[in-house]
């Protein structure tokens, strides 16, 4: 495909929302509230804030100028600006971690697909404390059930990202996303106004850092960039849409706030609704397990005695997970599609198809994890966590750590400057300093975080 035939978003605001959508998805409401509540709370939340605006947001901008630059897919984007040499690998894998993040974020975004089907048959009425595992465990450990579901989530995507750029990806963005505020705010109204809600205020406001560790840093910093989608170039490939007046830093700025808000207001959603129903923060309740087996739970016990409200309330919190895994795995999906498409020449349909059907094999695996091939060990870990382990700890920060140093280092600071300041028409006051922490802030944060991950200053 030529330059020419390829798509922009067609207003900034459709850019914003995109990328935002690619941000906001089960990293927010799923994985910040369990860090937050392992880490100790609201001063976990400050050190991920600072970790959001001073580590990614500069590597966003990165992302987004590479993309925009080039005009093409990730790893396209890399061969072109650095050709001949082995950068290509960078952008090759980041489209390897889009792949293996797609296939196993399916599958849990299948199960919220179930939660809401149960939500609004309400299967939870009536339902205590007891009868939550079971009816998780049941549900993921019944090959068809999960299949289907991961499988369905991967059709809707697929329908959506073959229907381009502008008529697919940002008009879904431009539809969902204020819907997913509406839904955040009444949630978090509710939950706020819930007796009891003061102590789940407390622990989200009230710093305590003596219960910060090391690898509460390092949590963090893994969290940002989960949570903003970084270092697989997801947003790269966003990147490459942007039209070549877009503000490159003002969009990043909007992507983290509008990320972070979301994070914060699930915070807001489920800690006060959590101590309402007496659970005890950093036991096994606020694992993995927080969204299907102790959330179901919360909103019974929470609005109990109101069955009307506690049946919408649920119908809500789950059609939020679906819209928000939604918009996330469009953006995974097209890393992927962009690439084939581009790099083998083939249409983006036949190009979406392989996507889909590799994928929905891969996340076959990964569901099944949970049940027939649960006795399958890879390193000691089921196919799912495998898969989890090594793409967001090990290929996101070493996809990460090359794009600071790509932009840092090897690209010329004139094609930074211009880019950031499209063609010195933007006064950008902060342009030395997202220059000094791709080059040296950045790439040693990371390398630190992987070598921890990887096990060499402590375990635990
Ligand atoms: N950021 C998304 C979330 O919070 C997940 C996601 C989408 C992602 N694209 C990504 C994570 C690229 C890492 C890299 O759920």
């Amino acid at each position: 495909m030529t330059n020419n035939t390829r798509e922009n978003f067609s207003s900034k605001l459709g850019a914003v929302l995109a990328a935002a959508g690619s941000a906001v998805g089960l990293g927010n409401i799923w994985r910040f509230p369990i860090e937050t509540g392992q880490n100790g709370g609201a001063a976990f939340i400050i050190i991920y804030i600072a970790c959001v605006f001073l580590l990614g947001i500069p590597i966003m901008m990165s992302e987004f100028f590479i993309g925009r630059h080039t005009h093409t897919n990730t790893a396209g984007a890399y061969r072109k600006l650095a050709p001949n040499t082995q950068w290509k690998w960078v952008g090759r894998l980041g489209v390897l971690s889009g792949f293996v993040i797609l296939s196993y974020y399916s599958v849990v975004a299948g199960w919220t697909a179930e939660y809401t089907r149960l939500a609004i048959c309400n299967a939870f009425d009536g339902k205590n404390a007891t009868d939550f595992p079971s009816i998780f465990n049941t549900f993921v450990s019944n090959p068809w059930k999960s299949v289907s579901w991961m499988f369905a989530f991967m059709i809707v995507t697929h329908i959506i990202v073959i229907r381009g750029v502008k008529g697919g990806i940002e008009k879904f963005s431009k539809i969902m996303m204020p819907a997913l505020f509406v839904i955040l705010i009444v949630l978090a109204v509710c939950s706020v106004m819930l007796p009891g809600a003061s102590k789940g205020l407390e622990f989200m406001l009230k710093p305590d850092f003596s219960k910060i560790t090391a690898s509460a840093w390092l949590s963090a910093m893994g969290q940002a960039f989960f949570s903003l989608s970084l270092g697989l170039g997801c947003l790269c490939t966003y990147g490459s849409y942007f039209r070549s007046d877009t503000n490159i830093g003002k969009t990043a700025l909007n992507v983290a706030i509008i990320d972070t808000f979301v994070a914060i207001m699930s915070g807001f959603i489920i800690f006060p609704a959590v101590f309402n129903a007496g659970y005890a923060i950093s036991s096994n309740d606020i694992g993995p397990s927080l969204l299907f087996i102790t959330m179901p739970n919360v909103f019974q016990q929470a609005f109990g005695s109101l069955p009307l409200l506690s049946y919408a309330v649920s119908v809500l919190f789950y059609f939020l997970l679906v819209v928000a895994a939604l918009t996330s795995t469009i953006s995974m999906h097209e890393v992927v599609t962009a690439y084939v498409s581009e790099e083998f020449a083939m249409s983006r349909r036949k190009a979406a198809a392989i996507v889909t059907i590799t994928c929905s094999a891969v996340g076959l695996l990964c569901a099944l994890s949970f049940g027939p091939f649960s006795e399958f060990k890879l390193l000691g870990m089921t196919i799912f966590d495998f898969f989890d382990y090594v793409s967001s700890n090990l290929m996101l920060p070493i996809g990460g750590m090359f794009i600071s140093l790509f932009a840092g280092w090897y690209l010329d600071k004139r094609l930074l400057r211009d880019e950031i300041t499209n063609h010195g028409t933007l006064r950008v006051p902060y342009l030395r300093m997202v220059i000094f922490i791709l080059r040296y802030l950045a790439p040693i944060a990371i390398a630190i975080i992987l070598l921890n991950q990887l096990g060499l200053f402590h375990r635990g």
